[in-house]
C-alpha cells in the first residue's frame, strides 16, 4: 500500500511550490511531484530570476560606460559574458535550493519524475529509468506551468534559433539578434544583449508592441527603446528561417501579405508567447475540460470538471506571472481547506523589467472605452519630479484613471525607473478601493519618485502643484 496523501501537487513552480508550502501549513500532508531535478519552475530556472541577473549586470555594464555626466569616467569598460552567465546561474542555484529548504521545513514530500493523473486520487511518476511510482492523494493540484509558443517554419535549435533559455545563455554577444515578438520576454532579453553590444531588431507582427497594456505607454515605450538603439518592424509576419553555421536567414513581410523580403542575424530570439503545459498529464484519459486555448478549464475555485481535481497557474486563464500562479495556488489549496478565499484578476499588476520599466495594474484607457466607462485621467511626467531630476532619470509619466462619478482608481499605468516598484503603492490602493483623492491626500516621503503617483492623482483632480 503506498503513502496517503491529502493533496498531490503536480509542478513546482511558483504556483506548484507555494501551494505545497501552504497546504502544508494548513496541516495537510503534501507531495509535490517536479520533474526538474531542481524546484522553482520556469520562473526560477529559466525565467523570472535569471533574465532579472542579466537585465540587472548588463544595466551596470550601460551605466559603467555612461557616468560622464556624473562626473565619473570610467575608461575600457569590459565584460565578461562567460562571468555573468556564471553568476547569474549561482542566483538561481541558490534560490531553487532555498526551495528545498523551505520544503524540508514545511515537511512537504518531493518526488522527481514527471507526473501522470491515474484517476481521481492517483497520481503515477514516470522516471527516467525504471517502472513509474503511483501515489495516492485525497485531491490533486495541477500547477505544470507553460512552455515556450512555437512558430511554423521556425525551429527553434537553441543554438542559432532560440527560445528565451537559449537567450539566458549565450556564449558570446551576437554581432545582429533578431526578435520575433515584441512582448515581454522580447523587450527585456532584447534590452540585455543590445546593452551588451548586439545590434537588436524586433520583428513584430502587430501595429504596436506589449499588446494589452495601455495605448500611450506602448507607444511612449517603443519611442523610448528606439531612442536607446533597439531597431522595430512593426505589422511585420516571419514566414520561414534558415539556420546554419554561420548566422540565420529569415524570411518576411506585411502581416496582411505583400512582398517577401529577406533578413539575416547571428542569432534569433523567437519570444511570441507561451502556451499551456498539459503534455502527457493524463487530462484526456481522467475527462478533465481545457478551453479553446488548450488551458485548464477551472470554475471561481480553482476546481475542474473533476472532483478534487483543482488546477492554478500559467496552465490555466489568466495572465501568465508568477505572482498571479502564486496568488491563485494559496487560494485554491485554502478553498479546499474550506476557507473562502480569491484572487481578484483585475488587481495583478504587470511589469517589464527593462529601463526604464514599464508597471501597471488595472484598466487601461481603451478598456474603459470599450466597456463604456466614463473616465478622468491625470498624468504627471518623472520630468517634474525631482527625484528623478536628481538622479538624472526623466523619462517616462505616471497616468491614472479615474471613474468619473465615483473618483475610484480603475487603473495606474507607469514608464519610468522603478515603475514596478512604485507600482506596489497603486496596488495597496486599488485593494483597498481608492479613490484618486485618497492618493492625493496621502503624504508621500520627499523627495521621491512616488510623488509623481501623488502628482498624477492629483492630476485627475485637475491640482497639480508641481507642473
Ligand atoms: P511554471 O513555473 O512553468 O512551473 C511548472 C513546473 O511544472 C515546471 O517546473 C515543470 O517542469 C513542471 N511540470 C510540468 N509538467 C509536469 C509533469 N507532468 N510532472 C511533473 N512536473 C511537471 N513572470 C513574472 O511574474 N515576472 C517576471 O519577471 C517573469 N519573467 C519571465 C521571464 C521569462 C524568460 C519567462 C519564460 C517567464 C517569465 N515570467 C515572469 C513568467 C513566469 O515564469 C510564469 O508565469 C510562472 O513561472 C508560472 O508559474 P507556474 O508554477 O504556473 O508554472
Ligand atoms: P507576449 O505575449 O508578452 O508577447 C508576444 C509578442 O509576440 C506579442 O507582442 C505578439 O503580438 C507577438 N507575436 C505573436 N505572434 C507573432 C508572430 N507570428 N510574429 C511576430 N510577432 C508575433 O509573450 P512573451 O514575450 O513570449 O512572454 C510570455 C509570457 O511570459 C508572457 O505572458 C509574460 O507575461 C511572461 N513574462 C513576464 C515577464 C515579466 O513579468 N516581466 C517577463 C517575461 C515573460
Amino acid at each position: 500500500m503506498s503513502e496517503m496523501f491529502d493533496l498531490v501537487v503536480i509542478g513546482g513552480g511558483p504556483a506548484g511550490y507555494v501551494g505545497a508550502i501552504r497546504a502544508a501549513q494548513l496541516g495537510m500532508k503534501v507531495a509535490c511531484v517536479e520533474k526538474r531535478p531542481t524546484l522553482g519552475g520556469t520562473c526560477l530556472n529559466v525565467g523570472c530570476i535569471p533574465s532579472k541577473a542579466l537585465l540587472h549586470s548588463s544595466e551596470l555594464y550601460e551605466q559603467a560606460k555612461h557616468s560622464e555626466a556624473h562626473g565619473i569616467i570610467a575608461k575600457d569598460v569590459k565584460i565578461d559574458v562567460a562571468a555573468m552567465i556564471k553568476r547569474k546561474d549561482n542566483v538561481v542555484s541558490e534560490l531553487t535550493k532555498g526551495i528545498d529548504f523551505l520544503f524540508k521545513k514545511n515537511k512537504v514530500t518531493r518526488f522527481e519524475g514527471h507526473g501522470i493523473i491515474m484517476g481521481k486520487g492517483e497520481v503515477a511518476i514516470k522516471k527516467e529509468s525504471g517502472s513509474p511510482e503511483s501515489i495516492k492523494t485525497k485531491n490533486i493540484l495541477i500547477a505544470t506551468g507553460s512552455e515556450v509558443a512555437e512558430l511554423p517554419n521556425v525551429t527553434i535549435d537553441e543554438e542559432r534559433i532560440v527560445s528565451s533559455t537559449g537567450a539566458l545563455n549565450l556564449k558570446e554577444v551576437p554581432k545582429k539578434l533578431i526578435v520575433i515578438g515584441g512582448g515581454v520576454i522580447g523587450l527585456e532579453m532584447g534590452s540585455v544583449w543590445r546593452r551588451l553590444g548586439a545590434e537588436v531588431e524586433v520583428i513584430e507582427f502587430l501595429d504596436e508592441v506589449i499588446p494589452g497594456n495601455d495605448e500611450e505607454i506602448r507607444k511612449s515605450f517603443r519611442k523610448v527603446l528606439e531612442k536607446q538603439g533597439m531597431k522595430f518592424r512593426l505589422s511585420t509576419k516571419v514566414t520561414g528561417a534558415k539556420a546554419d553555421k554561420k548566422g540565420v536567414t529569415l524570411t518576411i513581410e506585411a502581416a496582411v501579405g505583400g512582398n517577401a523580403e529577406e533578413v539575416k542575424a547571428d542569432i534569433v530570439l523567437v519570444a511570441i508567447g507561451r502556451k499551456p503545459n498539459t503534455k502527457n498529464l493524463g487530462l484526456k484519459e481522467v475527462g478533465i475540460n481545457v478551453d479553446d486555448r488548450g488551458r485548464i478549464a477551472t470554475n471561481g475555485h480553482f476546481q475542474t470538471n473533476v472532483a478534487g481535481i483543482y488546477a492554478v497557474g500559467d496552465v490555466i486563464a489568466g495572465p501568465m506571472l508568477a505572482h498571479k500562479a502564486e496568488e491563485d495556488a494559496v487560494a485554491a489549496v485554502e478553498i479546499m481547506a474550506g476557507q473562502k478565499s480569491h484572487v481578484n484578476y483585475d488587481l495583478v499588476p504587470a511589469v517589464i523589467y527593462t529601463h526604464p520599466e514599464v508597471a501597471c495594474v488595472g484598466y487601461s484607457e481603451e478598456r474603459c472605452k470599450k466597456e463604456g466607462i466614463d473616465y478622468v485621467k491625470g498624468k504627471f511626467p518623472f520630468a517634474a519630479n525631482s527625484r528623478a531630476k536628481a538622479v538624472g532619470e526623466t523619462e517616462g509619466f505616471v497616468k491614472i484613471i479615474a471613474d468619473k462619478k465615483t473618483d475610484k482608481v480603475l487603473g495606474v499605468h507607469i514608464l519610468g525607473i522603478q515603475a514596478g516598484t512604485m507600482i506596489a503603492e497603486a496596488v495597496t490602493a486599488m485593494e483597498f478601493g481608492a479613490s484618486s483623492e485618497d492618493i492625493a491626500r496621502t503624504c508621500h516621503s520627499h523627495p521621491d519618485l512616488n510623488e509623481a503617483v501623488k502628482e498624477a492623482a492629483l492630476s485627475v483632480l485637475g491640482r497639480a502643484i508641481h507642473i
